[in-house]
């Protein structure tokens, strides 16, 4: 893997860590110990864009859930988080996944916006699912349908 994405392993932790508390509030951002423990699991990856940003996927045989993504507030709407989809979507489809879900809050317009372009589509909502009671979106990537 060349260029500004790279993979995040137990060395990045102190910079996911970092990169997760500046894009979400003290609450809902995850500490290095969360981080440390996702890396931990054999069925979990993750990358790290150096320009800040970051992605978690974990795979269940042939299907993927996004864990977490995320872009430093000062880095964004620079294409960082849409880089850091696609190629954790290729790294996905090389290990096997052929269907990609992910929960987003009704209230993310801006993650809204990145997965719908990306193309996902809604399958579901989780009602109250998030602390400020806004609601999940279940949204789907089926990587085997034709582009
Ligand atoms: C959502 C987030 C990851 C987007 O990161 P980003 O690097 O700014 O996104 P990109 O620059 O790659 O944007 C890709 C596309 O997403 C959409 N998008 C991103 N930010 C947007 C915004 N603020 N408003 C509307 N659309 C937006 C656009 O379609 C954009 O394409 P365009 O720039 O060509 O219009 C970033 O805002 C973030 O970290 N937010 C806080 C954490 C979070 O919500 N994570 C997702 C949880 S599910």
């Amino acid at each position: 893997m060349t260029g500004p994405i790279v993979p995040a392993g137990k060395a990045e932790i102190d910079v996911l860590a970092a990169i997760h508390a500046t894009a979400f509030s003290a609450g809902d951002a995850w500490s290095r110990d969360v981080f440390d423990l996702q890396l931990e699991m054999p069925n979990v990856f993750g990358l790290i864009h150096r320009d800040g940003g970051l992605i978690l996927m974990r795979q269940a045989a042939d299907e993927a859930d996004v864990l977490t993504l995320a872009v430093v507030p000062a880095a964004r709407r620079g294409g960082i988080a849409n880089a850091l989809l696609l190629e954790a979507i290729d790294a996905a489809a090389r290990r096997g996944v052929r269907t990609v879900f992910l929960e987003v809050s009704t209230a993310n317009s801006a993650a809204r916006a990145l997965y719908t372009k990306t193309g996902f589509s809604r399958v579901g909502l989780r009602r109250l699912y998030y602390a400020d009671r806004s609601d999940a979106l279940v949204l789907r990537l089926d990587l085997t349908a034709p582009a």
